[in-house]
């Protein structure tokens, strides 16, 4: 078996893979040659000590999702069967649920009751993509904030594999979708772009790195409206500042990210528009069994009849992990960067 260890904090040169021996399952258990292995922001933060509460100390090894081909199954498993494709369950690579810890790895050992069979639908690189786009837009916007139909979602980092399964729900769930993308360039590629569900994609900044005034373009899709939804990963002071401008009565911004600088913000409008400003982080779902269960079925249903599809920008083997990191940090991506072991 092959795995990822980050040996201390810092760089992508402190990636290193190592090889060890594979282990056999023990009873209840299964062995997943994974096939895929989903790339999130939280391993580049990982990597670079800002994320500790996830990672702990180095040495570990990264990666909160997998999926691939049951490969070996432990005695007293009668539900899992080799050449089985699964999903690795979300609190899988948790090590308080008896996870190996990271994904950033060839072969993953669990119970076989934390592997879900994956619909045919889902092809081998991306079985181990979908759960921490899907499960974290599902568990805010369906089962925190029950978007309704014809309401407004707005969603920040439009390229994001995060932000673009969002706008699929949305969509499902009969709301209106507004992806809002620091870049012309990415607005280009994401209105070119079948996996890109938003009807309407707004630019944020202009060539200087300037905010622009995209609060007017808001106010005119929405008929003075506003925005019933944020679902935010930015939240820096002057996209904040200009979500709550842009809010309807009784809206919502959820944050679940700092991607930019925190910053000043008034706050002052919430109040007369009876308006929330919330935290949300997917933890909270997995946390809670059956609602997981429910939100894994709700998004595989989905896939499995063509409803919601992935887009991976690029694939990189698991050798090739310290460019993998490289060219997620450089941010030029629109969609899912996966991992194929
Ligand atoms: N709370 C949770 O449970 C949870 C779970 C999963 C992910 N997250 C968070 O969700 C975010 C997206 O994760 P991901 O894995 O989908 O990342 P990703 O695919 O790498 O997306 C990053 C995108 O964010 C935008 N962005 C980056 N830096 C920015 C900045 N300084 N200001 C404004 N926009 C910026 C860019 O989009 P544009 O170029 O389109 O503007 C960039 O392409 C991360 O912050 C991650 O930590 C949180």
């Amino acid at each position: 078996m092959k795995r990822v260890v980050v040996e201390q904090f810092g760089g992508v040169e402190n990636l290193k893979l190592v090889e060890e021996p594979t282990p056999a399952p023990a009873a209840g258990q299964v062995r997943v040659r994974l096939t895929s292995v989903g790339m999130n922001h939280a391993e580049l933060m990982a990597r670079r000590g800002e994320y500790r509460l996830s990672s702990g100390d180095p040495p570990f090894t990264p990666g909160v999702e997998g999926g691939g081909v049951i490969e070996a199954v432990g005695p007293g498993v009668a539900d899992r069967r080799i050449g089985q494709r699964v999903i690795l369950s979300p609190d899988a690579p948790r090590l308080a649920a008896g996870g190996l810890g990271g994904t950033y790895r060839t072969h993953y050992l669990c119970a076989a009751a934390q592997t879900l069979p994956a619909p045919d639908a889902l092809p081998d690189d991306q079985l181990g993509a979908v759960w921490l786009a899907y499960l974290t837009a599902w568990g805010c916007l369906v089962w925190k904030q029950n978007v309704r139909p014809g309401q407004v979602v707005a969603l920040p980092a439009a390229s994001s594999s995060v932000a673009l399964a969002a706008a699929q729900i949305a969509k499902a769930m009969g709301a209106e979708a507004i992806g809002l993308t620091t870049r012309q360039d990415k607005k280009r590629r994401l209105q070119a772009l079948p996996a890109a569900r938003y009807d309407h994609v707004l630019v944020t900044r202009g060539p200087d790195s300037d905010d622009l005034p995209w609060h007017r373009e808001i106010k005119t899709l929405t008929d003075g409206r506003g925005v019933d939804v944020f679902f935010d990963p930015v939240a820096a002071g002057a996209c904040l500042n200009m979500e709550i401008r842009c809010l309807a009565q009784r809206g919502t911004v959820w944050v679940y990210g700092l991607l930019g600088e925190p910053g000043v913000v008034d706050v002052t409008p919430l109040i007369r528009k009876h308006a929330a400003i919330r935290g949300w982080v997917l933890g909270e779902l997995v946390a809670d069994r059956e609602a997981t269960e429910a939100g894994c079925r709700w998004i595989l249903d989905r896939f499995a009849d063509g409803t919601f599809t992935q887009h991976v920008d690029r694939t990189f083997s698991l050798e090739d992990v310290r460019n993998a990191h490289a060219f997620m940090e450089r941010g030029d991506h629109v969609g899912k960067l996966v991992l194929r072991p």
